[in-house]
């Protein structure tokens, strides 16, 4: 799956390079060639220009112009976002692992996440005293940052976001709690499938979950959900303080 991604993702990401910067181009060149032709409605005698340009629809290719290149353009970023999302997705699975304190990367990824959160959640650290674990942390910190941008966008106005951690025998747990709009139990079963999205169209790419699920599981941990619609979600994520020694891919 991250090496059909990765390839997928690499294939598109140079065409829509060019077909992006191309489509920039063309749409000067169009808005020239509008420009050109107002210029000539001064030059030329309405009489014998007005004929012409009803026989081209000039006014109709005009307007149509402007909406088909912004909409092309919309097109074009989304699919970049996308790319841009699989990439990341893909890059899980070539970092070593180290022993490292996920307290740590909180902090990094909260330090990140803040601006984006802080207009609209409180955010509430009830933190454990922890060993460090064996883990990717760069990885970690993806799935932290992907539960923390999820939860701020759960919560419509204002709320509270609460990061929990907690040791259990060999097993670091880390929950990331809102109290934002939760999930419609329909959903429960998807929201961690590739590209499964309920935000709007430029919103969310629906990987942050399906990306966090695998890193989970590249750590030989676990990943549970409990939400309830009105009141909240909880997503609990279980990591051994040891890495059993097999290689999974
Ligand atoms: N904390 C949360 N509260 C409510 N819904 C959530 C939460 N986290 C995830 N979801 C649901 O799961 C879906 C998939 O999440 P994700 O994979 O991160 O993709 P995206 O955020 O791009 O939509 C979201 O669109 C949303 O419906
Ligand atoms: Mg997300």
């Amino acid at each position: 799956m991250h090496k059909l991604a990765a390839g997928v993702a690499h294939e598109i990401n140079n065409p829509i390079g060019y077909v992006s910067s191309n489509l920039q181009t063309l749409s000067e060149y169009c808005h020239q060639l509008i420009r050109l032709v107002d210029q000539l409605t001064e030059l030329i005698p309405a009489e014998q220009l007005q004929p012409l340009l009803n026989e081209h629809d000039f006014n109709f290719v005009r307007d149509d112009f402007n909406t088909l290149a912004e909409e092309s353009d919309e097109g074009v970023q989304r699919v970049i976002e996308i790319i841009h999302a699989l990439k990341d997705f893909s890059h899980s699975g070539d970092e070593v692992f180290v022993k490292a304190n996920i307290h740590h990367g909180i902090q990094t990824t909260l330090s990140i996440v803040n601006n984006e959160i802080k207009y609209k959640a409180e955010v509430v650290q009830d933190l454990a005293e922890l060993p460090d674990i064996e883990c990717i942390p760069s990885q970690l910190n993806q799935v932290v940052m992907n539960l923390l941008v999820n939860a701020c966008h759960a919560i419509e106005t204002s709320g509270t976001i609460t990061i929990r951690t907690r040791l259990k025998e060999q097993w670091v747990m880390l929950e990331v709690i809102d109290d934002g709009k939760g999930i419609n139990p329909e959903h429960l079963d998807r929201i961690f499938e590739p590209f499964f999205t309920t935000k709007p169209v430029g919103k969310g790419t629906g990987l942050g979950l399906a990306l966090s699920h695998s890193i989970v599981n590249t750590h030989q941990g676990r990943i549970e959900v409990e939400s309830e619609p009105g009141k909240g979600s909880c997503f609990r994520v279980w990591l051994p303080i040891q890495q059993a020694r097999i290689n999974s891919d």
